[in-house]
C-alpha cells in the first residue's frame, strides 16, 4: 500500500516556525508508530509571490488537488499589504479553498482545563467548553460578484456582494447536521435574516434540511450579532454552530479567545469525497502569520499541531492517533508549559516554539 500523501505549504511569518514543530510530530509517527506520510513541500502566499510573482503557482494548485491532504501554516505580512489585490498572499489561500471546493470549514474551540484560568472570560464561563463552528468557506461575500472598486460620479465606490445559492447552503448545512449527530445533537444556525435576503434564504434552507433529513437534531436559529454576544455571555449553551463565510471568520476569532489564545485554534476545511473516499481537505490553524512575533521563537505551535490531529481524524481515519496527539497537547499544558501568548500580565518564563514542539513529542513518547 502507498503511504498517504501530504502537501505542506508553510507560508509566511510564523507559518514555517509552527510547521517545523508539526514536522517533528510527523517524523515521530513515522519512527514510533510506523505511520509514514509522503510529504512534499511548496510555497504559498508572500513567499510564493517573491519567487513566482503569484501567491499560488498553478503547479502548486495542481499538486494540492492530487494529495490526500494539504497542511497550511499561514500567509500574509506587512511587506505585501500594498500589493495589487489580485496577487496578495491571502488570494493564494482563497484560491486553494475555492478550487478545491472546500465548502465546510470546521473550527473547533475547546478550552483545555489547564487554560481555563487564562481566558479573558471567567473560569466558570469557559471551563470544559467544547464547541464546533462550521463556517461556509467557498462562497458568500468573499467570492460574490460584482466586486471591486469602481468610479461612480465624482467618487469611488467599493463593492462586495453577499451571494448564496440554495445548494451551497444545503451542503454546508448537511455537514453541520452530520457533525451535530456525532456530538450532542444540537445545531445553531447564525445569519442576519432580519436585514439580509441571503440570510432569509439561509434560515429557510437550513430549517428545511433539518425538518426533512435531520428531525432528530435540535435546530435553533440566531442572528449573528446576538450570537456573538451569546458566545461571550455563555458559550457552553452551544455545541455545533453553522454560519456563513464572513460571520464564521469573525465568530471563530472570537471563539479562539474563549480558549485562551488564537494560537490554540486548529481548523479543517473539507470538500466532497475524492475517488478514494477521503474528502478533499486542507488543514490550517485559524491564526495568521503574526508579523508582530515572527522570527522570535515566540509562536505557539499548538493550533498547527492540532490541525494535524484533525488531519489524522478526518483524512486518514486515525481517530485513536488524533486522540493521542490531543492528549499529548493537554499533558504539556497541564504540566505548566506555556508559550508567551499563554502567559498572563504577571508574566513568567515562557517556552519557545521549538521547546513546545519538543515537549509534545516527549508526551507522545510517554503515551506508548
Ligand atoms: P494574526 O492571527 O496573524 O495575529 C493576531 C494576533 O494574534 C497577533 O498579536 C499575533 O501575535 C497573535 N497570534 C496569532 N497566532 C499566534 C500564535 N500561533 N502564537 C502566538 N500568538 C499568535 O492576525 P493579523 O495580525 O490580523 O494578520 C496578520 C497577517 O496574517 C495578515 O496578512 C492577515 O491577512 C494574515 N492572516 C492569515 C491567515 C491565514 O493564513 N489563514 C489568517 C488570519 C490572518
Ligand atoms: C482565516 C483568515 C482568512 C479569511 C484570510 C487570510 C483570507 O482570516 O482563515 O480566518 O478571511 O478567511
Ligand atoms: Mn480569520
Amino acid at each position: 500500500m502507498t503511504n498517504p500523501s501530504l502537501l505542506i505549504l508553510a507560508g509566511d511569518g510564523i507559518g514555517p516556525e509552527v510547521m517545523a514543530e508539526v514536522r517533528k510530530i510527523i517524523d515521530w509517527y513515522g519512527t514510533r508508530r510506523g505511520v509514514s506520510f509522503d510529504v512534499s513541500e511548496d510555497l504559498v502566499g508572500g513567499c510564493a509571490y517573491d519567487k513566482h510573482g503569484t501567491p499560488l503557482h498553478d503547479d502548486t494548485m495542481a499538486k494540492a488537488q492530487e494529495v490526500d491532504a494539504v497542511l497550511l501554516g499561514a500567509v500574509g505580512g506587512p511587506k505585501y499589504d500594498n500589493l495589487d489585490f489580485s496577487v496578495k498572499p491571502e488570494r493564494g489561500l482563497l484560491r486553494l479553498r475555492k478550487e478545491m471546493d472546500l465548502y465546510a470549514n470546521l473550527r473547533p474551540a475547546q478550552c483545555f482545563d489547564a487554560l481555563a484560568d487564562f481566558s479573558s472570560l471567567k473560569k466558570d464561563v469557559v471551563a470544559g467548553l467544547d464547541i464546533m463552528i462550521v463556517r461556509e468557506l467557498t462562497s458568500g461575500v468573499y467570492f460574490g460578484e460584482p466586486r471591486g472598486i469602481f468610479k461612480e460620479g465624482n467618487e469611488r465606490v467599493g463593492i462586495n456582494t453577499q451571494r448564496y445559492t440554495e445548494s451551497e447552503i444545503e451542503r454546508v448545512a448537511r455537514s453541520a447536521f452530520e457533525l451535530a449527530r456525532k456530538r450532542s445533537n444540537k445545531l445553531c444556525s447564525m445569519e442576519k435574516a432580519n436585514v439580509m435576503e441571503s440570510g432569509v434564504l439561509w434560515r429557510e434552507v437550513v430549517q428545511r434540511i433539518g425538518d426533512t433529513e435531520y428531525p432528530d437534531v435540535e435546530l435553533s436559529h440566531m442572528y449573528a450579532d446576538a450570537g456573538a454576544m451569546q458566545l461571550t455571555r455563555w458559550p457552553k449553551q452551544f455545541d455545533v454552530i453553522v454560519t456563513d463565510n464572513l460571520f464564521g471568520d469573525l465568530l471563530s476569532d472570537l471563539a479562539a479567545m474563549l480558549t485562551g489564545s488564537l494560537g490554540m485554534l486548529p481548523s479543517a476545511s473539507l470538500g466532497a469525497p475524492m475517488a478514494n473516499g477521503r474528502p478533499k481537505a486542507l488543514y490550517e490553524p485559524v491564526h495568521g502569520s503574526a508579523p508582530d512575533i515572527a522570527g522570535q521563537g515566540k509562536a505557539n505551535p499548538i493550533a498547527c499541531v492540532l490541525s494535524f490531529a484533525m488531519a489524522l481524524r478526518y483524512s486518514f481515519d486515525m481517530g485513536a492517533e488524533a486522540d493521542r496527539l490531543e492528549k499529548a497537547v493537554e499533558k504539556v499544558l497541564a504540566d505548566g508549559l506555556r508559550t508567551a501568548d499563554l502567559m498572563g500580565p504577571e508574566g513568567g518564563a515562557p517556552v519557545t516554539t521549538s521547546q513546545m514542539g519538543d515537549a509534545i513529542v516527549t508526551a507522545l513518547d510517554a503515551s506508548l
